[in-house]
């Protein structure tokens, strides 16, 4: 399990734990067991209303805490420069951390035509050493651009929606050429039936794999880092075994063919997550 190196130098785990949507409770019980599991990235968000659990289970791990990879999502209702200033601190706060290793505007909610500005408190916070590196969720090629232009600085991740259903190959190739790192929110295509597809059922056969491993496998050898929620211990393994051996070109391009266009399919320009 090889880190990736952020544009902006820091060090990234592969593969991550997703939280959503555990409650407090649940995520501190799921993130301390991953932790021991060996999973050292943990993502989080304002709104997923579990960063006090993700970090009471950093602690309870017993894990130094500059080795995990924890990040955190900004909400919509905090957008603008001191607003997003203030919900960090916020996060900070309830975390009882002094720093989050990423921390990524959730949505770009074009309609409040904030994003630029909120996009500059990252930037502050980053130069400050409130956040190691910076990024985006969910944003368009389009969005990412007026960063860029308006700013001059680039976010060093964009996580989306992304799993074999829904493959999303024009945005990640954005993302790819502006050298940010995709990470994949639903990778195992939650709430369609990927888990059950006959392709990659057969394809675990072939490499006596579970679809979940050939699904991961699939975006971990595109260099894509997928956050897989679960809050079973034995899946938390099964997921994480997917780095000591490959899917062949001919399975990879039998995945690549499962693209159907399904999934939450929120459209970023006008899905207003608050
Ligand atoms: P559970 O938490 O009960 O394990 P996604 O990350 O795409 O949103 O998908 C998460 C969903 O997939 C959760 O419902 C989770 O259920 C389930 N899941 C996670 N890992 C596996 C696995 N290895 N096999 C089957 N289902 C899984």
């Amino acid at each position: 399990m090889q880190n990736h190196t952020l544009r902006d130098g820091t060090s990234i785990p592969p593969l991550g734990l997703g939280t959503y949507p555990l409650n407090n409770v649940d995520a501190e019980v799921a993130v301390s067991e991953a932790i021991a599991r060996g999973y050292r990235l943990i993502d989080t968000a304002v709104n997923y209303e579990n960063e006090v659990g993700v970090a009471r289970g950093v602690l309870r791990s017993g894990t130094p805490r500059d080795e995990i990879f924890v990040q955190s999502k900004l909400p919509g209702r905090d957008h603008g420069y001191d607003a997003a200033l203030r919900s960090l601190e916020g996060s900070l706060s309830r975390m009882g951390f002094d720093y989050l290793d990423a921390y990524l505007i959730h949505w770009p909610n074009p309609s409040q035509g904030l994003y630029v500005d909120t996009w500059r408190a990252l930037i502050k916070a980053q130069e400050e050493g409130l956040v190691k590196t910076i990024g985006v969720s969910n944003f368009l090629p389009e969005h990412i651009d007026r960063l860029i232009e308006e700013t001059g600085v680039t976010p060093a991740i964009n996580q989306i929606e992304l799993h074999p259903y829904s493959q999303k190959q024009d945005w990640a190739a954005y993302n790819l050429d502006h050298a940010i790192l995709t990470q994949c929110w639903s990778p195992l295509g939650r709430k369609t039936d990927l888990l059950k597809d006959a392709a990659l059922e057969t394809i675990a056969a072939e490499t006596g794999k579970t679809i979940a491993q050939v699904i991961l496998r699939w975006e971990v050898q595109k260099n894509l880092v997928p956050l897989p929620k679960t809050s079973n211990a034995l899946r938390m393994e099964e997921n994480l075994a997917v780095f000591d051996w490959e899917l062949t070109d001919d399975q990879v391009a039998r995945i690549d063919a499962l693209e159907a266009g399904v999934g939450r399919g929120f459209d970023p320009n006008t899905h207003e997550e608050m």
